[in-house]
């Protein structure tokens, strides 16, 4: 086995920062996430749900959340959809155990309720997702989704379809790109390092997420700003933007208005703060929805402490109204 170390040079990245990376293990190693919050979305989906139903995993992932609802409730059934194929073939091997009361498909969440009507007309007993990206997707430098290790500029959490993050930035003009780089990724710089990914672009000096970067760097400077690297922000709203991550909750939260129980409980973990407001809103609309968080709950202490990607999350759980009978007015 050949192990190649590869250092990613930055000129503006100082010492402590370069990165080294092995890249048979990092890119295709094993697929390691660590659940987030894993005993809250799990006790809010199975609390309400009704024997034996039928629960969805809307972000499989590694299968951490899918995995504790099928211990836990061993009545349960669910489906699991991830856009990631990586993602179904991890969670599918985790999960093989579960036989015929597991099963995963490779879709977008947002055709999630088309695909679940060609499957079965059977009212959800629960619905869960876990917005965002997972570890192997970050960690992976083929993705190319992080600065911490170079790779292709593409970004894509479906590596089989739609455009790269490179493909997006072509295409777009500085403003367009600006845009995007203020509104997903909060970045008040945004209009100066538009224009200068856009000239690098325009200079075919932009191929991978180093070359990013120091584009970035070389609009406003390397200086960490609170701890922040001077890229987080415009890597983050580039992904959301090839991801289509905002839409795509829109669709979600329709289909699933449409298809959670009268009684069963929809938690849903955001972790961008325009994520978490039309989750907000959803659960707003009182004759549909009660929401059984006032507030987002967050991550305790220690769990961050242990999983800094803990952090940022907000976790909100809504149950479908109206109840069942039996339960009456709460
Ligand atoms: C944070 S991870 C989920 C981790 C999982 N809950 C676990 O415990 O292992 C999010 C997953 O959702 C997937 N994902 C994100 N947006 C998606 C979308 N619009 N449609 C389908 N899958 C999506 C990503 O590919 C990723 O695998």
């Amino acid at each position: 086995m050949t192990i190649e170390l590869q250092i990613c040079f930055d000129e503006a990245v100082s010492d402590d920062e370069f990165v080294w990376f092995d890249e048979e293990t990092q890119g295709m190693g094993d697929f390691e996430h660590t659940t987030v919050m894993l005993d809250e979305v799990v006790e809010g989906v199975i609390a309400t749900a009704a024997q034996g139903g039928l629960v969805v995993d809307a972000t499989l992932g590694g299968g951490g959340h899918t995995e504790a609802i099928l211990e836990r409730r061993p009545d349960l059934r669910v489906i699991g959809f991830d856009r990631d194929p990586r993602a179904i073939e991890a969670a599918s091997q985790r999960l093989a155990r579960f036989g015929d009361r597991f099963r995963a498909l490779q879709t977008a969440f947002s055709d999630g309720g088309e695909v679940l009507d060609e499957l079965t007309r059977e009212p959800l007993a629960g619905l869960c997702a876990d917005l965002g990206v997972s570890s192997p997707q970050i960690d992976d430098p083929s993705r190319g989704m992080s600065f911490r290790h170079s790779g292709p500029l593409d970004m894509r959490m479906d590596t089989t379809s739609g455009e790269t993050a490179l493909e997006l930035i072509g295409r777009l003009d500085a403003d367009e790109l600006a845009d995007i780089i203020y509104r997903y990724g909060e970045e008040r710089r945004s209009r100066r390092i538009a224009r200068t990914i856009k000239r690098a672009f325009d200079e075919d000096e932009l191929a991978t997420t180093a070359d990013l970067r120091r584009a970035i760097v070389r609009a406003v400077g390397p200086a960490r700003i609170g701890g922040v690297d001077p890229a987080t922000r415009t890597f983050q709203g580039l992904r959301i933007a090839v991801n289509r991550e905002i839409e795509e909750l829109e669709r979600l939260l329709l289909w699933a208005t449409q298809r959670v129980a009268p009684g069963a409980s929809f938690a849903i973990l955001s972790f961008h703060s325009l994520e978490d407001r039309l989750v907000k809103e959803l659960f707003r609309q009182g004759d549909v929805w009660r929401a059984l968080t006032k507030k987002p709950r967050t991550a305790s202490d220690d769990e961050v402490a242990l999983n800094p990607r803990a952090r940022s999350a907000k976790l909100r759980v809504g149950r479908r109204l109206p109840l069942p009978e039996s339960e009456g007015e709460e």
